[in-house]
């Protein structure tokens, strides 16, 4: 059995703590954060603290903190003979000191409150020092995924980047168009199919094949009277600039 201590109350904290749970290879041990009130989702079930000077002996402790706090909250875990990994994508391995063992335990998921999430599908990005604690961190993620990939700090970083494009900034875009929706006395339900399509397409053709628009197509008319139609300057800015970028890589005459 695997025992784990928690450091953090966020979405990563609660998604990885509602997976370990239910898992009889693992044992939560106990979950730190500042924040109190936020400790009462976990109290029912595990110990918990706002004391970062009583964190209990484990075999893995998991930092799932703001990715600006890693460094510091990893400071509570020097000396102790766990494992001290951090669940962040962008957060290099070296941000966890030379004081403990280190390593990454990065789930390549969006988790949001209040969603749940099959944690079979999600794949899990490793990074450790050694062979042996390489296994360590290769056993927790087999217990919990389907999907487990050994990645390096330099590597995660493109991820996460690939991640930024593919997933906050497809996902502000949506929140643009639900708002022309409303605007509009339009539910914007009826963008479901063409959202999931969007996606589904990706099963069989190459992002760069399943584009289609007005940009692409360089209609010209169609473009200004979208941008005529938006208010918003920040809007306006980025239909521009994905327009121009998609007619770039078309090689349309700008
Ligand atoms: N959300 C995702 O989709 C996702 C996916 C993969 C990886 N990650 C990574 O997982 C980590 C956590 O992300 P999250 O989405 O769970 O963030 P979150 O929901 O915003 O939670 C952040 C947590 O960090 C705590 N925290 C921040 N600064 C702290 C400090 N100085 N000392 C102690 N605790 C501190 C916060 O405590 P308070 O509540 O007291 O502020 C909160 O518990 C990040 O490294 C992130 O990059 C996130």
């Amino acid at each position: 059995m695997i025992s784990i201590v928690i450091l953090g109350t966020g979405n990563v904290a609660k998604h990885l703590f509602d997976v370990f749970w239910g898992n009889k290879e693992i044992n939560v041990l106990q979950v730190l954060g500042r924040n109190k009130h936020k400790l009462s989702y976990f109290k029912d079930k595990v110990d918990t603290s706002t004391d970062f000077s009583k964190i209990l002996d484990a075999d893995i402790f998991l930092i799932a903190v703001s990715d600006d706090s890693v460094a510091e909250v990893a400071q509570f875990l020097n000396g102790k003979n766990g494992l001290v990994a951090h669940t962040s994508g962008s957060v290099p391995i070296a941000a966890l000191g030379n004081k403990s063992r280190r390593g990454v335990f990065y789930p390549l998921q969006s988790f949001s409150e209040g969603k749940p999430i099959d944690f079979k599908t999600v794949p899990i990005c490793i990074e450790a020092e050694n062979e042996v604690d390489l296994k360590q961190l290769q056993k927790l993620a087999q217990q919990v995924s389907l999907q487990i990939h050994e990645i390096s700090s330099e590597q995660r970083k493109s991820i996460h980047l690939a991640a930024v494009f593919a997933n906050n900034f497809t996902n502000h875009l949506f929140t643009i168009a639900s708002e022309i929706c409303a605007d509009n006395d339009l539910p914007f339900s009826i963008l479901t199919p063409l959202i999931k399509e969007t996606v589904e397409k990706m099963g069989c053709l190459a992002p760069f094949d399943a584009q289609t628009g007005p940009a692409k197509r360089n209609d010209i008319r169609t473009m200004e009277s979208h941008l005529n139609q938006l208010k918003n300057k920040n809007y306006q800015d980025i239909y521009s600039l994905l327009s121009k970028s998609i007619k770039e890589k078309y090689g349309q005459k700008l």
